[in-house]
């Protein structure tokens, strides 16, 4: 059998024909499997990640640094200020999450290549004394929301081929983390495939698999509506959606201010920031210029804008995007047309593949460009951006590096969640002796309110914690 017309004229048109090279070696269910992937590829959007690695091999980026020059840090408000602002703001979004018109999708696509973990990220053990998984803590928290008020939050979780049969799998046998199966929707992320850093070639990592990897979170908005999310949403009856990552277990997405902010202020796009404080740190900004409101990724920001300051002493730009989102229903729809143009960036990576001899190659250094787009590029488009400052001890602990690590690792993401327990429970009445860790159980305390009933019911002797203690209510 010979490969099929159209396909080989495709790829020869492209100058891809070397991706047959092991066709002849290949059973039936290879070859099958090698047609249909390359058949399914969208040749088009290919050719604009070509021009990206081309460009990028001649050198000729970075282009011409962003002009942000009459660009400034949009205003934020601050949350947990004692105001009425703020008071009115929670009352809305309880009155929103009341109403169950709130939805959430948890992207958990990503390869999790820096972790080294040989599983879905989401599965990853992070609670500091229970060791649930990140799908445990994050899920619990919406299923405190549920308990809370009444109403289910449906939740969408982005998976990728990297990670989409380990977490329905993974889902299935934790009874989807005390959430019911039927508010929760799995959709599955496209792919784009990687090309080498040193030829316009897209490469195999199997004899019949040309490698390829998820199109980043941004992918996000084009497989929610393609799979029938969107529309999932609207039949649940949603108009507000958050977004937020799995990676990130201190992630408060359903932050009651938060949403009544974004409500509110009519934003179509919300978002979370923490201060930026230093000039090195890798963050990107959130930005206005010209009116319009977007991010800027940290290797975008010239050496002498990032460490300019203003006449209070903060960065000049210093928006720091955490990835907590809000959405209005209706933008998500009026853009998804749109989400297969937002931009392409592009990541230099290792790239296992085949030679021409068919010996598999495992790179030590990157040998290949990977491209991926990004939630935040949705942010020019919308008529109204709302940016909501939050503090990072307890908005954001990112596990990004495996153990050991000096940022962003297992131990520093568990001693951030303790931290945060032994805040609140101090804040509700109750201390913990110095160095305990404590823990509270993601799905049955939402917040400060449980805790007081906890410290009031008497449960907890002299509330005091002298030992670890994993806190749960009820
Ligand atoms: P990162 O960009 O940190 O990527 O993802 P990652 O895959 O977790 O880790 P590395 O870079 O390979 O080490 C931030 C969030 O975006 C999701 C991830 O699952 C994580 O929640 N993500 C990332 C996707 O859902 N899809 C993608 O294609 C990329």
């Amino acid at each position: 059998m010979t490969p099929p017309d159209q396909l080989t004229e495709t790829l020869r048109q492209s100058r891809q024909l070397h991706l047959l090279a092991f066709w002849d070696t290949l059973s039936t269910e290879g070859r099958s499997r090698l047609a249909s992937q390359l058949e399914g590829l969208d040749w088009n959007q290919i050719s604009d990640c070509r021009q990206r690695a081309a460009q990028r091999r001649e050198q000729q980026e970075p282009s011409a640094p962003i002009d942000l020059s009459s660009a400034h840090t949009p205003p934020c408000h601050q949350l947990g200020e004692a105001t009425d602002a703020a008071t009115a703001a929670r009352a809305r979004g309880h009155e929103a999450l009341a109403a169950g018109t709130v939805g959430a999708i948890l992207v958990a696509g990503g390869q999790g290549t820096r972790l080294g973990f040989d599983a879905p990220k989401g599965t990853f053990p992070i609670g500091p004394l229970s060791h649930a998984t990140l799908f445990e803590i994050l899920l619990g928290k919406l299923a405190a929301v549920r308990r809370r008020h009444g109403k289910p939050v449906p939740l969408a979780i982005m998976t990728s081929t990297a990670t989409d049969a380990a977490t329905r799998a993974f889902l299935e046998s934790n009874q989807h983390c005390g959430l019911n199966a039927d508010d929760v929707f799995i959709f599955c992320q496209g792919t784009l495939p990687a090309i080498a850093d040193d030829a316009d070639c897209l490469l195999l990592d199997a004899p019949d698999h040309v490698a390829v990897a998820p199109d980043g979170h941004g992918g996000m908005l084009g497989a929610l509506a393609a799979s029938g999310g969107l529309a999932w949403f609207g039949e649940r009856g949603c108009q507000t959606i958050v977004s937020f990552q799995v990676d990130n277990p201190l992630a408060q997405p359903l932050d009651a201010e938060f949403l009544g902010q974004h409500l509110l202020t009519a934003a179509d796009f919300s978002t979370q920031v923490i201060p930026k404080l230093h000039p090195e740190e890798r963050v990107g900004v959130v930005v206005e210029r010209d009116g319009v409101t977007e991010v800027v990724e940290y290797s975008d920001l010239p050496a002498a804008l990032a460490s300019e300051r203003r006449d209070d002493g903060r960065l000049r730009f210093d928006a720091g995007s955490i990835a907590i989102h809000a959405f209005d229903r209706r933008f998500l729809e009026r853009t998804a047309a749109a989400a297969d143009s937002l931009p392409l960036h592009l990541a230099h990576k290792k790239v296992p593949h085949l030679d021409a001899t068919g010996t598999v190659i495992e790179p030590t250094e990157p040998n290949a460009f990977k491209f991926e787009r990004f939630i935040f590029d949705l942010m020019p488009l919308a008529n109204r951006v709302t940016l909501i400052e939050v503090d990072p001890a307890e908005s954001f602990a990112p596990l990004k590096n495996p153990a050991g690590s000096s940022s962003d690792s297992p131990e520093l993401v568990q001693q951030a969640l303790s931290d945060y327990a032994r805040r609140h429970l101090a804040a509700a009445g109750i201390s913990v002796a110095p160095e305990v860790t404590v823990e509270l159980d993601a799905a049955s305390i939402l917040d400060d309110t449980d805790l007081v009933q906890l410290a009031d019911s008497g449960k907890l002797p002299g509330n005091r914690i002298d030992q670890p203690l994993i806190v749960r209510a009820g």
